[in-house]
């Protein structure tokens, strides 16, 4: 990571390229703020080297949700918009873990992990990919792709190999100090992928690993996001404004706008399933009674999942009491218990369904659609 001490930004002739002074980060944001008269002088006032480098100094050109924040974290989770910047956030911290002062200098990592949805991910994207390791990379610092190996090599001698999240088993074995992984949220087998390079992560005093994606509503990224050794930089696709497509984000914000789509895949904010559901928390917790009256009918409703091993979807089982006196529109229904298993044989679903019947002496019926039912 670059020394925040320090203080010089430095020509290509007369070294290193990538260290930069606190003061240049966001400096592009910065300049463009105060207008053409400070352009021109910024720019009058560098020697050719510098010139010749700031198109590799990252802090420089950086929005901010693109810098990895202060402190002790182990994971940084940058999560944005389509086209918010993620991967090249990704790209360029992997730059900065991997580069030293000069092109030979080693920098603080030397065996990273680049984890992608598939090989090709990792390789078409995050390494060859426009915003991916190559393009960032000043020619004097540019890594070369062994494909027959998987991996990056840099002429200081780091490695970083590619690795899919379709086989988490690919990741016993090696050892690493530093992982990028991108799109994260996407991966089929996210939690498995995540927790092999975790006991991977064992190299150097402080391995780090820096996550690039677009948010959902998966167990693997809210358990990364719940974790107090993580930290996350957010934006929306807007961030990235000045290097997209004129007209893209009109288009996809006018056929978008107020949709969970456009919540997820535009403003980057991760929609949880609760704020789509027919039933919101709060709508429950008002309708809670202490006990529920005499009932007139009890049902134990069951809705099982179509297959029945381990990633199958939960069954649900629900105990429901109904009060069914008087007009239909002064019934009501009472939920009584939630029985319902997950990851279940058929017949162990069934039988926790029989049990609830039991229990409860309510009569049984299936969820719509299912096949048996
Ligand atoms: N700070 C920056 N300065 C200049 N160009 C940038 C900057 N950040 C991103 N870009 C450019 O903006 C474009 C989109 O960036 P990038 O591919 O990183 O977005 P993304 O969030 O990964 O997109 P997607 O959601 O499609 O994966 C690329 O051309 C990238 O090089
Ligand atoms: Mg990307």
């Amino acid at each position: 990571m670059t020394n925040a001490n320090d203080t010089s930004v430095a020509s290509p002739t007369d070294t290193p390229l990538i260290s930069t002074p606190p003061e240049m980060r966001s400096g592009a944001a910065w300049i463009v703020s105060e207008g053409q008269d400070v352009l021109d002088q910024f720019l009058d006032a560098l020697t050719e080297g510098q010139f010749l480098a700031l198109p590799y100094i990252f802090e420089f050109w950086a929005l901010a949700h693109q810098l990895p924040p202060e402190g002790d974290w182990r994971t940084w989770m940058i999560m944005g918009g389509r086209g918010a910047g993620k991967t090249r956030a990704g790209a360029e911290w992997v730059r900065a873990q991997v580069e030293g002062a000069r092109p030979l200098d080693v920098g603080r990592c030397k065996r990273l992990a680049l984890v992608g949805e598939t090989i090709d991910q990792v390789h078409e994207v995050m390494i060859f990919g426009e915003s991916g390791i190559v393009a960032c990379s000043p020619p004097d610092r540019r890594p070369e792709w062994q494909a027959t190996r998987k991996r990056l090599i840099w002429p200081n001698g780091a490695i970083a190999q590619a690795f899919s999240a379709h086989d988490p088993e690919g990741l016993r074995g090696p050892q690493f100090d530093g992982a990028w992984v991108d799109e994260l949220a996407k991966w089929k087998k996210a939690r498995e992928t995540w927790d092999m390079l975790q006991f991977g992560l064992r190299l150097g005093d402080d391995p780090r690993v820096c996550v690039t994606t677009t948010p959902r509503n998966v167990g693997a990224l809210k358990d990364i996001l719940a974790a107090s050794s993580t930290v996350v930089t957010s934006a929306p696709t807007e961030a990235n404004a000045a290097y997209l497509a004129e007209g893209f984000l009109e288009e996809v914000r006018a056929r978008y706008a107020g949709t969970r789509l456009g919540r997820q895949e535009l403003d980057g904010v991760l929609v949880d399933a609760a704020e789509d559901a027919l039933w919101t928390p709060a709508m429950l917790e008002a309708g809670r009674v202490e006990a529920a009256p005499d009932l007139d009918r009890i049902v134990v409703a069951v809705d099982p999942p179509v297959t029945g091993h381990a990633g199958s979807d939960e069954c649900g089982i629900v105990v429901v009491g109904a009060v069914t006196r008087g007009p239909v529109q002064d019934w009501r229904a009472y939920v009584l218990a939630d029985a319902s298993v997950r990851a279940a044989s058929p017949a162990s679903w069934a039988s926790a369904a029989i049990r609830a019947m039991e229990q409860w002496g309510g009569r049984m019926a299936g969820g719509r659609g299912q096949p048996g039912w």
